[in-house]
């Protein structure tokens, strides 16, 4: 059973990224096949800066690295790396009606939103599903907003299977439904796109005055709060504090006396000791440019080696060889 996913290098991993993306896949190291690669041919239709692409796609492999992804356990390599999937788009893409992409929801909200499209941004989904298909993938975790580009991967491969014979495993989407969604600083969805994020990693002052900076009520400290379990720090305390102590501030918010101040920095606190194993590890990772160098070129290796079998399978299949 093997599971993959690939994961946008875009901008810095904020803690909404952790619980809803980072813990769940370095969780599924335990059990299972796991294929995770950093999507940076994707980021090519948002980011035209090489230095800006180069930076970000280190940067969320080191992220993921410290978080405790295990390259001993998982294959964890670069998409472009592997540059069959470029070849696999294009056998695949031969297949793809328009309508499909013309339906997908990602490209009709860019478009919406006035961004002119390009070829590259209305291939995405073949270049997904090409990705997926080319590692033999039975499982693909995804946030649910790709769960369509799942469905057309599936569509892709039935389509090539009864035009060529079968040669692509079709993958299932696996949706995260138990993860919860983390509520950003100001209560919305934790989202880049909002700028409501609190980063993994960072500037410790920085953060804490993100923390210090979240807007409460006006109710005085002493007032009883009786809707304490929707109050966003102690929802963001439950994800970063041992139950106990999380438990304990919602029941001190909950009968009053304890000020949103003192809550703010006990939040802080929790958070700050949550992460800390993991900047350690960045800071080591860091420091050791060539580990990562070398993390990111075995699994590249690792990715190869099956998908060099599965393109050449395709390439039979469809008489190119
Ligand atoms: P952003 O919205 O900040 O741009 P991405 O779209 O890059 O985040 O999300 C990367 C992964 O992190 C996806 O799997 C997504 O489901 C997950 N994720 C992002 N924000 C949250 C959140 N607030 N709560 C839970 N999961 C999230
Ligand atoms: N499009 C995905 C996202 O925006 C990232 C991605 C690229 C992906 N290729 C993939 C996810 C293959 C799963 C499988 O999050």
């Amino acid at each position: 059973m093997r599971t993959l996913t690939g994961i946008t290098p875009s901008g810095t991993a904020h803690i909404g990224n952790y619980f809803g993306a980072m813990r769940p896949a370095i969780e599924a190291q335990a059990s299972g096949d796991c294929f995770y690669f950093i999507a940076d041919y994707h980021s090519m239709t948002s980011v035209t800066d090489p230095a800006e692409r180069r930076a970000n796609t280190r940067g969320i492999a080191i992220d993921w690295l410290a978080c405790g992804l295990d390259p001993e356990k998982s294959v964890f390599w670069l998409q472009s790396d592997v540059p069959e999937v470029c070849e696999l788009t294009w056998l695949i893409g031969s297949l793809t009606p328009m309508g499909l992409l013309e339906r997908a929801h990602s490209f009709k909200d860019k478009t919406a939103k006035g961004i002119s499209p390009n070829f590259g941004l209305f291939a995405y989904p073949v270049l997904m599903a090409a990705d997926i298909l080319l590692y033999d993938t039975n499982a693909v975790p995804v946030g649910r907003d790709q769960k369509q580009h799942v469905e057309m991967t599936r569509d892709i491969a039935i389509k090539f299977n009864q035009t060529y014979g079968e040669t692509l495993v079709v993958p299932e989407s696996v949706i995260r439904e138990d993860v919860a969604v983390v509520p950003g600083l100001d209560g919305q969805k934790m989202s880049k796109s909002y700028g409501n994020t609190l980063e993994i990693f960072g500037d410790e002052k920085v953060l804490r005055k993100k923390v210090m900076s979240i807007v409460m009520d006006s109710r005085t400290p002493v007032e009883p709060k009786p809707d304490a379990e929707r109050n966003l720090c102690v929802q963001l305390l439950k994800l970063v504090a041992p139950p106990d102590a999380a438990a304990d501030l919602e029941g001190r918010l909950r009968a009053g006396g304890l000020g949103y101040g003192d809550l703010k920095k006990a939040l802080f606190s929790h958070y700050w000791d949550f992460f800390a194993p993991a900047r350690a590890r960045r800071a080591e990772l860091v420091a050791h440019p060539d580990y990562v160098d070398q993390v990111l070129r075995e699994g590249a290796g690792r990715a190869r080696s099956v998908a060099s079998v599965v393109m050449r399978r395709a390439r039979k299949a469809a008489g190119l060889e």
